[in-house]
């Protein structure tokens, strides 16, 4: 994921801001679900609950964080990501597909569907705005928060997470860390780094992750 930043230079005594662009650390989430770390490791998890994604490792309660919903559609084997809530600062937003093809629905921390225009809303710490993506010829969902925290989403199986890059070992979650060390990615709540990406270690892995009583309600 891209985001434009600015560094300043000063040129005759002047200082100008010139535009380049950042590369942020990116954690995908797709289908039924294949997971991609920051660091780039991939593996398969289809648990039916919710599970973290990624979430503040510096403060405790965490400052933030990103959890992703996995639910059986009709019909299928496996169950898929449907949905997934950012929380910041207590506050949260939460997305999932409606019912119709296309519909979304998005709610507050207390369960209250959240009015919005059609195309932006803003929350204190979390926007989100909708925009044609033209590479895939679909809408998409850009989730900001200010806290560096972004998610892009196009309203189906697709969520894709990325944080500044500053925020790097700063984070913990399914997503693993973004410190460019693919090896100590899948990482438990506990704290334990799996060397290994046999099914049963990664179900474990995830299963640490799991937001507690979510999966009664999904
Ligand atoms: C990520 O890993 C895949 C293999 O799983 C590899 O093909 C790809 O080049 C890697 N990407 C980066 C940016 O390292
Ligand atoms: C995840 O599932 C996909 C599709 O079923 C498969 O192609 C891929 O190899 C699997 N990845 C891992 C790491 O097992
Ligand atoms: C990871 O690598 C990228 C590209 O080389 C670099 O820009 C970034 O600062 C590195 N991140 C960390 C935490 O070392």
């Amino acid at each position: 994921m891209r985001n434009f930043a600015f560094i300043a230079v000063i040129l005759f005594g002047l200082t100008v801001a010139i535009p380049f662009i950042e590369e942020r650390p990116t954690c995908v989430v797709k289908g039924d679900p294949h997971h991609t770390t920051f660091d780039n490791v991939s593996y398969n998890f289809s648990g039916h609950c919710a599970y973290t994604m990624v979430e503040d490792a510096v403060h405790n309660p965490p400052l933030f964080s990103v959890t992703a919903e996995n639910m059986f559609q009709s019909g299928e084997k496996n169950a898929r990501v449907v949905g997934f809530t950012v929380t910041v600062n207590g506050r949260s937003l939460t997305a999932r597909m409606g019912k119709n093809p296309g519909e979304v629905m998005f709610e507050d921390e207390n369960n209250l569907k959240i009015q919005h225009s059609d195309d932006f809303w803003e929350g204190s710490d979390i926007h989100v705005i909708k925009e044609t993506d033209d590479t895939r010829g679909e809408d998409r969902y850009l989730i900001t928060t200010l806290v560096g925290v972004d998610v892009v989403w196009n309203g189906k199986y697709r969520i894709e997470i990325s944080i500044e890059p500053s925020m790097g070992s700063a984070v913990v979650g399914m997503c693993g860390s973004a410190n460019n060390d693919s090896k100590d990615d899948i990482k438990t709540r506990g704290g334990d780094v799996i060397s290994s990406v046999d099914q049963p270690d990664i179900d474990n892995f995830a299963n640490t992750w799991e937001v507690t009583n979510s999966c009664n309600t999904l």
